[in-house]
C-alpha cells in the first residue's frame, strides 16, 4: 500500500493532528496543505486572504494540491476549502485515498470560531453556513468517512487503519 492518504474536513476537524499520528504510524512523508501555501508563498493564510483575496488563495491551494499528490506514501492534510471547486475534487481523487473526518459543526466551532489564523471562522453563522454547502461535498467524494465523536486521535487513525486495510 502506497498510495497517498489525504485528510479532508472542515476546519477544526483534526486533520493536522492525525496526520501527523498517521505519518509516523506509515513512516509516510506528511505534507500539511497550509504550511506548503505559507512557505511556497512567504505569507501567512490570514495575510493572503486579507492581501489578494480568497479566489487567489484558491488558485494557489489547487496548484498546491497538485504538487503535493504528485507521488506517493504521503500524508495530505488538505485545508477545509480543498474540496470547494471541481477541479480540486479531481486532483484529491486522483491523488491517493481520500480520508473525509466528520465531526459537527457545534464541536468544530468550539475548536476553532474566531481563530484569527483562519480567515473563515469568523462568524458562527457563516461557518455554519459553509459547514452545510461543503458537508454533503466531503461525503461524495470520500473513499472513507470517520465519524470522529467520542474518539480520541488515536482512535481516529486505528480506525483509518482498518478501514483503510477493507478497501
Ligand atoms: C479554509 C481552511 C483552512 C485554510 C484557509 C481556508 C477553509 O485550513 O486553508 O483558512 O476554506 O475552510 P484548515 O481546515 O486547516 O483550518
Amino acid at each position: 500500500m502506497n498510495k497517498n492518504i489525504i485528510l479532508i474536513g472542515f476546519m477544526g476537524c483534526g486533520k493536522s493532528t492525525v496526520g501527523k499520528m498517521l505519518s509516523s504510524k506509515l513512516q509516510y512523508e506528511l505534507i500539511d496543505a497550509d504550511a506548503y501555501i505559507e512557505t511556497a508563498l512567504n505569507m501567512k493564510i490570514s495575510e493572503i486572504f486579507a492581501k489578494y483575496g480568497e479566489k487567489w488563495f484558491r488558485e494557489q491551494e489547487s496548484f498546491a494540491l497538485e504538487c503535493m499528490t504528485d507521488g506517493e506514501k504521503r500524508i495530505i492534510a488538505t485545508g477545509g476549502g480543498a474540496v470547494e471547486t471541481p477541479g480540486n475534487r479531481e486532483i484529491l481523487k486522483k491523488g491517493g485515498t481520500v480520508v473525509y473526518l466528520k465531526s459537527t459543526v457545534d464541536r468544530l466551532w468550539s475548536r476553532v470560531g474566531n481563530d484569527p489564523k483562519r480567515p473563515l471562522s469568523k462568524d458562527l453563522n457563516g461557518f455554519m453556513r459553509l459547514f452545510n454547502k461543503r458537508k454533503p461535498v466531503y461525503e461524495e467524494w470520500a473513499d472513507i468517512i470517520i465519524d470522529t465523536a467520542g474518539k480520541n486521535p488515536q482512535a481516529v487513525v486505528d480506525e483509518i487503519m482498518i478501514k483503510i486495510n477493507n478497501l
